[in-house]
């Protein structure tokens, strides 16, 4: 095959990657875990060309910056060393949520792209494997290649990958607070909260106990652990963000409003726990029978969007939107 498409669905983390070990094989301080959604997919196409000197990459429909051109380059670099072939590729992606808006597009760009990449260039890797591919393009990638809750594994290069684990049904609820690109990419913040934030290496130990703590209380089916688990540690994440020099805040007013909300909505008996990535959004976890309150209840703050569990990426067959096999 010359010529591949797949499809990934973005991945919010409960706990979260925040560090790199090694920045060249993008290998975490610690592990995390996250939930892959079913709303916002990307769907990537890569076509080898043989006669072309460079690659070529098209986003939403409009040739892509040079700086992300670059970085699918370098990405594409790797998978042509595994492949051992030279020959450069047409790389065309649509994205169903806002770009560098902290709404993970870059988990499933790269999850999409590994997948379609190591298909047109005759790559035959396993679900593990692709995982440890995605890793190489965007660390949260590497979760985004599992169907619904996946652990990715802090460690070497070999055993740094995603896989599923089981743990209680819920259900997510995005708040959309503002969809403008973010001012400091997650990539130079989270460089910036290593070398310049005094709790970072509290950071890489309480990360550790969240993720310990947070698969028993999957393996538990424990919704109300898991859920008090997530909020406390995105707030911590957000606090070693802002501890930087000079500091980074991504939550806006509003998402700190979100938060709030969602603890007063606690006290009266809906039980949702709310997180948010490296951007205004907030992403709130709730119980499948209460979802539907939840969303009436943030309608006031921004978008909402009611999403579930989704699918690990997938190969599509051409010109059409079924996964195949
Ligand atoms: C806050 O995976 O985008 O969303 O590996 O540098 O590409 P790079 O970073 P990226 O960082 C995601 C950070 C996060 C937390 C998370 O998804 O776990």
């Amino acid at each position: 095959m010359t010529t591949a498409t797949a499809r990934a669905f973005p991945n919010i983390a409960l706990v979260k990657y925040w560090g790199k070990q090694d920045e060249d094989l993008i290998l975490p301080v610690a592990g995390s875990l996250s939930l892959t959604l079913d709303a916002f997919p990307t769907t990537t196409t890569v076509a080898l060309d043989a006669g072309a000197r460079s690659d070529a990459f098209a986003l939403n429909g409009a040739e892509a910056s040079s700086d992300a051109t670059r970085r699918v380059t370098r990405f594409l670099d790797r998978v042509r060393e595994l492949a051992g072939s030279e020959a450069r590729a047409v790389v065309t992606s649509t994205n169903e949520a806002p770009t560098g808006a902290g709404l993970a597009s870059s988990a499933s760009g790269f999850a999409a792209l590994a997948t379609a990449a190591a298909a047109a260039y005759g790559l035959d890797l396993d679900r593990r494997d692709l995982s440890r591919l995605a890793r190489r393009g965007s660390g949260s990638a590497s979760r985004s290649l599992v169907d619904g809750l996946a652990v990715w594994h802090a460690g070497d290069d070999a055993h740094s990958y995603a896989e599923g684990v089981s743990g209680p049904d819920m259900r997510m609820v995005i708040v959309t607070v503002d969809t403008a690109q973010k001012a400091v990419s997650s990539r130079a913040a989270m460089r910036r909260s290593a070398l310049t934030s005094p709790f970072f290496p509290a950071w890489i130990s309480s990360t550790e106990e969240s993720l310990a703590a947070m698969l028993e209380a999957c393996a538990a089916d424990d919704f109300t652990r898991v859920g008090r688990i997530t909020e406390t540690h995105a707030l911590r994440m957000h606090a070693v963000i802002q501890s930087c020099d000079p500091p980074i805040r991504y939550l806006a007013p509003t998402s700190v409003a979100v938060f709030d909300a969602v603890a007063a909505l606690r006290d009266q008996g809906l039980e949702a726990y709310a997180t948010a990535d490296a951007g205004p959004n907030v992403a709130v976890i709730v119980r499948p029978d209460q979802a539907e309150d939840l969303r009436d209840a943030l309608q006031g703050f921004g978008s909402v969007r009611l999403v579930g569990a989704g699918a690990g990426a997938q190969l599509v067959a051409p010109d059409s939107a079924a996964p195949m096999g």
